[in-house]
């Protein structure tokens, strides 16, 4: 019991550390909510736009910028009213994908490829839209910065639209909006601990009211369409908690564009919001994830025919063929739900159909003699939805609300590490107090030993694993280090650049006037560092710790027994020994002899063995994600971090060496 006052103590002592205020810094957020606005004249009440996303154009894949050309020929059929690029443009990354970098060759790349597309596709360069995405913020310390390729070279930036916010009016019957968000870091955090997109409550505020603006200034009805890079499934709350859900269907947005996800998973991420707006009132819109160009050289053309929002997806492996967009009646599967009052039947079938051939007749039959028809889909006459029921991997990407999924992977973990190790200290400080725990386990007749029943060995287990004191110490100071204190120091922004710590709430930053950002930043996209250390490398450490102990525990009781036994029988020259081999007396023993006695001693039981061989494995994945995280935030500063770097392995060679039995 000597021990409970230093224990208690040291706890709050880590109590009162965990309360230490933080400073609330917040980097300039001066373009939080900059809107800049564009509008263009349309011919009566049908317009489409061009989708592309995550081009992730690459000095070691020039192929990617090179058939960016079939785009350019593709927009000569399609003559588009608008280009969208929802972001991901340069891919900033090194040969070996390991670590990321801005790329000015990339953007270059970037800027004459726009260049040659305007030229061979005709479309007003004014037309064209792009926004960032988080691989064009990778180490870019600042907006506006010297790193800051985006704001040179790309066409917003060409025409000083370099607000967060951009807002596009097509003008003509009706009036078609097309807003795009820019909700990447405003302080790029490199590879890979960038993922989500970060808003701010200024901005969803700006958002909100530059939707309401043109429904309140215009003498016609508004369709509006949001774009950005992120899904809502990446995009984590503001400050105050606010998202953008609530937002887009409370202006009663048709559909958010995104990208991000790729094609990998699936082409068809469709995700249908349905939001309580008032008390008696629910608003919907639909949220439209794109795939790749990187790899799948996806396109979307999207169409809007009096306020009805259809769209279609080409793959430009080839020249665009023929292409038919049905925009009324609209698909079942993809329309929105309007108010039964609203809707309108309108008896025409309207078709948008894009070639660089003649058409001669509607089945489309393009003048080589080919015939196309169109995709089959089910159509919606009367306003009656067919929501299609995608796969657990769509849901598991695309519906889930990363965000929260976070908080509860990381606290449900933390949470589990801190019963496993103060319970059994409890448990056995309070059995001792009785003593016990000792006679419970020495009391067991050897003959049943094999026969006890698993919770048993589970408490057996716990406490023989909490009964190191300097182990539990470590272990439990080594948990708090970790919730409160740095992980590891490394190159968060630039590959030069200062030197940032990671903290299990995100990264602190030191920013250009000297200081650090209050704020954690990048949280939750640290989950991609934390979830694979806390699962993979603390809990298995914590746990073999455990085992060593447990089962050193297990022998020497076993030894006890037999020892008694033996002594019984008299037979104790065949039993003794059973232990471990003892070194040979020899006065002369070789050297070799000497180590391998040592390796037999160090390796002992079967048990034992496998729980060497758990050890290295854990130890060997360690290795393994600190070698992803050198690469990705420098060597040395990661190879210098205690916490995160050297803890657990010594914490696993120091268990493994004291739990060696030493015969005699
Ligand atoms: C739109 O009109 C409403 C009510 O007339 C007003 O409260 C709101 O501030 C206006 N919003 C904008 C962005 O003009």
């Amino acid at each position: 019991m000597a021990y409970d006052l230093p224990f208690t103590l040291f706890v709050l002592l880590f109590l009162v550390l965990l309360q230490t205020p933080s400073s609330s810094w917040r980097p300039a957020d001066d373009d939080d909510a900059s809107v800049s606005r564009s509008a263009f004249p349309m011919e009566g009440d049908v317009a489409w736009v061009v989708q592309v996303s995550d081009l992730h154009i690459s000095t070691y894949n020039p192929e990617r910028a090179a058939e960016l050309a079939l785009l350019g020929t593709a927009l000569r059929a399609i003559r588009p009213h608008l280009l969208l690029v929802t972001g991901d443009i340069t891919d900033a990354k090194n040969q070996q994908r390991t670590s990321s970098r801005q790329d000015e060759y990339e953007w270059i790349t970037y800027k004459k490829t726009i260049d040659a597309i305007v030229g061979s596709g005709g479309i007003d360069k004014s037309r064209i839209f792009d926004i960032r995405g988080n691989h064009d913020t990778y180490g870019v310390p600042y907006r506006g910065g010297k790193l800051d390729f985006f704001s040179t070279y790309s066409v917003n930036s060409q025409f000083k639209r370099l607000s967060t916010i951009s807002s596009i009016l097509l003008q003509g019957d009706r009036s078609y909006q097309f807003l795009g968000i820019d909700d990447t870091m405003n302080v790029g955090i490199r590879f890979p601990a960038n993922l989500f997109g970060h808003s701010t409550d200024k901005r969803i505020e700006a958002v909100n009211s530059e939707l309401q603006y043109w429904t309140n200034h215009s003498n016609v009805p508004v369709t509006k369409v949001v774009f950005g890079h992120f899904p809502m499934s990446f995009t984590a709350s503001s400050e105050k908690g606010q998202r953008y859900e609530s937002v887009l269907a409370g202006q009663s947005i048709s559909a958010y564009l995104c990208g991000h996800l790729h094609a990998k998973v699936s082409k068809q991420l469709w995700r249908y919001h349905e939001i309580r707006t008032t008390e008696d009132h629910k608003s919907s819109f639909w949220e439209w994830e794109l795939g790749d160009w990187k790899d799948s050289r996806l396109m979307r053309i999207l169409a809007i025919d009096g306020g009805a929002v259809s769209f279609i997806d080409h793959t430009l492996k080839h020249a665009l063929q023929t292409s038919i967009l049905i925009t009324y009646p609209t698909d079942s599967r993809s329309m929105n739900m309007l108010d039964s009052e609203k809707w309108s039947m309108r008896n025409d079938i309207n078709v948008l159909i894009f070639s660089h051939q003649f058409i001669s007749n509607v089945f489309v039959l393009d003048s080589h003699g080919v015939k196309i028809s169109s995709e089959q889909r089910p159509f919606s006459v009367e306003g009656k939805m067919a929501i299609p029921t995608s796969p657990w991997t769509n849901y598991l990407l695309f519906e889930v609300q990363w965000e929260g999924m976070y908080q509860v992977l990381l606290w449900s973990n933390l949470a589990f590490t801190i019963v496993l190790l103060f319970i059994p200290k409890l448990l056995y400080h309070f059995v001792r107090r009785s003593s016990s725990y000792q006679r419970w386990a020495v009391s067991i007749p050897s003959s049943s030993i094999q026969q006890r029943k698993p919770y048993f060995w589970l408490v057996w287990f716990l406490m023989e694993g909490t009964r190191s004191k300097p182990f539990w110490f470590s272990m439990v100071t080594y948990v708090l280090w970790l919730i409160e204190m740095p992980w590891f120091w490394g190159h968060a922004t630039s590959e030069n650049g200062e030197i940032a710590q990671m903290y299990l709430s995100g990264w602190s930053v030191p920013i250009h006037d000297g200081g650090l950002t209050g704020n954690k930043l990048s949280n939750p996209d640290v989950l991609v560092i934390t979830l694979p250390f806390l699962y993979l490398v603390l809990v298995p450490v914590i746990v073999l710790t455990y085992g060593l102990f447990a089962e050193k525990a297990t022998v020497f009781l076993q030894h006890r027994r037999r020892v008694v036994y033996s002594l019984d029988s008299t037979n104790v020259h065949a039993e003794s020994p059973r232990l471990l081999p003892v070194a040979p007396r020899a006065s002369l023993m070789k050297f070799a002899d000497k180590m391998v006695s040592m390796v037999i001693q160090f390796c002992g039981s079967w048990t034992r063995r496998a729980l060497l061989l758990a050890c290295l494995i854990t130890a060997a994945i360690h290795l393994k994600l600190c070698s992803k995280l050198m690469s990705a935030y420098g060597t040395v500063p990661v190879a210098l971090s205690p916490p995160l770097t050297w803890i657990p392995l010594l914490l696993l060679g120091g268990a493994a060496y004291c739990t060696v039995l030493h015969a005699d």
